[in-house]
Order: C-alpha cells, then sequence, then structure tokens
C-alpha cells in the first residue's frame, strides 16, 4: 500500500502533473492508498448539465445512455462529461478505510454521499443496473475511491438515501444564497423551479425578510406552478433565460426600474449568461451556479454592456453546506414532499 497525494495527483494519468479534475484520465484502480477509502457505490446523481446533454444526445434511450455513461467511465476513469465537463455525486457504503485516512470517525458499513464531484472521483462500474431519466439517478454495482481531501457526509438516518442524495447534489446553491442575500434584498432566482431552485427560493425568502422581494424566472408553466404551489416567491415569471433583452425588459417592470440586488442562476441549459447580468444591478452580485455557464460569455459580455457587476463561479462547496441542505429538508415539509416525489 503507498502513502497518496493528499489530492489524488498519484492517480492521474494524463495530463501528468494536473489535478485530477482536470486530468483527462486517472487510474481507477480499485487497490487503496493508506490515505484513501473505498465506496462500494450504490446510486450515481449526475449533474443536470451533463445528464441533460446525454439524454439529449442519445434520444432518451435508457440503454444507448448506459453505454454512454460506461464508455465515458471506461475511457476517463471517472464519470466526467466531455462535452459539459461536469460530474454529479455518489451515495455508497465505506468498504474499506487506509490507516492514513484522517477521519477516525468514519466506519467500514457506514453510508455516505461524497460532496466532491464525480469528475475527479475515481469510478469503477461493474454494471449499469438502471437508468432513471425522470430524476438523473443511475443505480449501479460499482466502487469509488474518496482521496483524503475529499468531502464527504455520512447520510443522515431521519431523510431517505435518494432524498439525501438529491438534496446533497446541489447543496452548495442554498448555502451561497445564505451567505449571499441580506435582509431588504430583492432576488432573482432563474431556474427557480428546478432543484436547486427550490432550495434557493427557500434560504432566499427566509433571508430578504419582510421588506425584500425574491423573483423566480422560469422556463416552464408547470416548474413555475411548483413555486407559486409551494409560496416560494414573491413573483413568479414564466420565460425563457435565453433571451436576454426580454427578461431584462419584463424584470425592469417589476422591479421600477431597480433591478435585482442578487441572481442566482440555476439553470441547466446553455447561454443564459447575459440575462443574468442585465437583470442585475450596478455593483450587485450574480452567482453562477449553472454547470452550463461560460466564463467568456460571462466576463466579455458583462464589459460589452457595460455592465459593473460582481460574478462568482458556482463553487459547490461553502462551509456547513450539507448540514444547511439537509435543515432545509427537516424543516420544510413541502419541499420533503415535493423531492420524495420527484428524487426517491
Ligand atoms: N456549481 C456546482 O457545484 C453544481 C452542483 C450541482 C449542479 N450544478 C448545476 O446547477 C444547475 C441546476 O441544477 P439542478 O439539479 O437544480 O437542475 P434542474 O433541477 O434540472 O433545474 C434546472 C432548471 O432550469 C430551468 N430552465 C431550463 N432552461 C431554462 C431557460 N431557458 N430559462 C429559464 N429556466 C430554464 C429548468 O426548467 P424546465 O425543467 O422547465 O426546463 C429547471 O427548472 C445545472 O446546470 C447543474 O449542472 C452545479
Amino acid at each position: 500500500m503507498i502513502k497518496g497525494c493528499k489530492f489524488g495527483t498519484h492517480r492521474v494519468l494524463q495530463p501528468i502533473g494536473s489535478l485530477p479534475q482536470g486530468a483527462l484520465k486517472i487510474s481507477n484502480d480499485m487497490e487503496i492508498a493508506t490515505n484513501e477509502i473505498l465506496v462500494d457505490v450504490k446510486t450515481l446523481n449526475i449533474d443536470s448539465a451533463s445528464f441533460t446533454q446525454i439524454k439529449e444526445a442519445c434520444q432518451k434511450d435508457e440503454i444507448k445512455m448506459a453505454e454512454m455513461i460506461n464508455s465515458i467511465v471506461s475511457e476517463r476513469g471517472k464519470m466526467q462529461n466531455p462535452v459539459t465537463g461536469s460530474g454529479g455525486m455518489l451515495i455508497g457504503t465505506v468498504e474499506k478505510i487506509g490507516p492514513d485516512f484522517p477521519d477516525k470517525n468514519l466506519k467500514v458499513g457506514d453510508k455516505i454521499a461524497t460532496l466532491v464531484s464525480l469528475s475527479l472521483t475515481p469510478l469503477h462500474i461493474n454494471e449499469i443496473k438502471k437508468v432513471n431519466t425522470s430524476n438523473d439517478q443511475v443505480d449501479v454495482d460499482a466502487k469509488a475511491i474518496v482521496f483524503e481531501s475529499g468531502l464527504y457526509a455520512v447520510l443522515p438516518s431521519d431523510i431517505p438515501e435518494k432524498l439525501a442524495l438529491a438534496a446533497l447534489d446541489v447543496a452548495g446553491a442554498p448555502a451561497q444564497v445564505e451567505k449571499l442575500v441580506k435582509e431588504g434584498d430583492t432576488v432573482c432566482i432563474i431556474g427557480g423551479g428546478g432543484k436547486s431552485g427550490v432550495l434557493c427560493c427557500y434560504q432566499a425568502m427566509k433571508n430578504v425578510g419582510p421588506n425584500g422581494k425574491v423573483i423566480v424566472f422560469e422556463y416552464s408553466e408547470s416548474n413555475a406552478q411548483r413555486i407559486r404551489d409551494l409560496g416560494l416567491a414573491h413573483e413568479v415569471i414564466v420565460g425563457d433565460a435565453t433571451k436576454p433583452v426580454e427578461i431584462y425588459n419584463t424584470i425592469n417592470e417589476v422591479t421600477n426600474g431597480q433591478l435585482c440586488d442578487v441572481v442566482i442562476n440555476n439553470v441547466n441549459v446553455q447561454g443564459t449568461e447575459m440575462s443574468s447580468i442585465l437583470i442585475t444591478k450596478d455593483d450587485g452580485v450574480v452567482y453562477f451556479f449553472s454547470m452550463a455557464t461560460s466564463f467568456t460569455k460571462a466576463a466579455l459580455g458583462a464589459e460589452g454592456v457595460g455592465k459593473d457587476v460582481n460574478m462568482i463561479v458556482g463553487n459547490g462547496y461553502t462551509k456547513g453546506h450539507a448540514n444547511l441542505t439537509l435543515q432545509i429538508i427537516r424543516e420544510s415539509e413541502s419541499i420533503r414532499q415535493l423531492f420524495e416525489k420527484l428524487y426517491v
């Protein structure tokens, strides 16, 4: 047994010197280093941008999707979609713990959810049992490795595993809302009717208080209705966020020309950077949680329209994100019921 690099660089095959996330190929040899753990994987939660791309490329054919997922993992040693670059996360049971792994409270047999992306997690799939096109989850017989620096959460006993998996996949989003949104703010959540969007709306409603305003901009009437039913926004607008001037005109009107202090982008499609930027006030904040965001489009686009806004790359991690997200599921019976219906 060797002691590996805490960030997993000992597993990088190509290009040597890069970190596992940026690597094209990593070793998915399931022999653990002394500072790694081996996980017996039950279910993968593929990141929505990646799953949507695979679903479209395979015309929603579950067999073709399984073949595509298998071929990506065989090629790369990890489930990193070559088009979107994104991954997802997994749940499974701890099978082996190396003697140098730092968390001495973790035990063999613990059920965990990884909180680092599948785009850097060594994965070996023996069999894909089911691709669930309705909730982005893939049931597998597989093994995975977590590095010494890897984040994970032991699954709570009061929340069903697949519900926790679905919520923890997007835990960074509501936790960032908690950090960014202040009392009295006007907030727009683009793609607010999706999974991360619902959690962000809940947190934003809490943070803005009685004098603030939460606006949801959502593509489908059904997802918009979900937010109205849950009472998770003051204003719900149906429209297409790939049409920046249309959304700008609408938000300009509903905010009496004031625009938004904070914009959270939760969509799973490309081409929504400028909508997010245009509807933000000067000196306001845009948080791009969406993995379909282009840095180039956002940076050059903001400059092109003379917008001085603070743009935040959607780091999926912020301290306490897992607890905050699971707490929303505990606090809100209606979100819990919705997520149970959609993801369990
Ligand atoms: N930063 C991170 O660490 C991290 C972690 C996990 C996920 N993500 C990313 O976060 C994003 C959201 O994930 P999720 O799981 O919440 O996805 P989701 O449940 O699929 O939600 C996406 C939402 O965006 C809406 N939408 C799609 N096209 C739109 C458009 N043109 N205009 C307005 N709304 C539109 C969708 O509406 P319809 O369903 O009606 O089309 C849906 O409600 C994805 O890009 C995902 O890859 C990031």
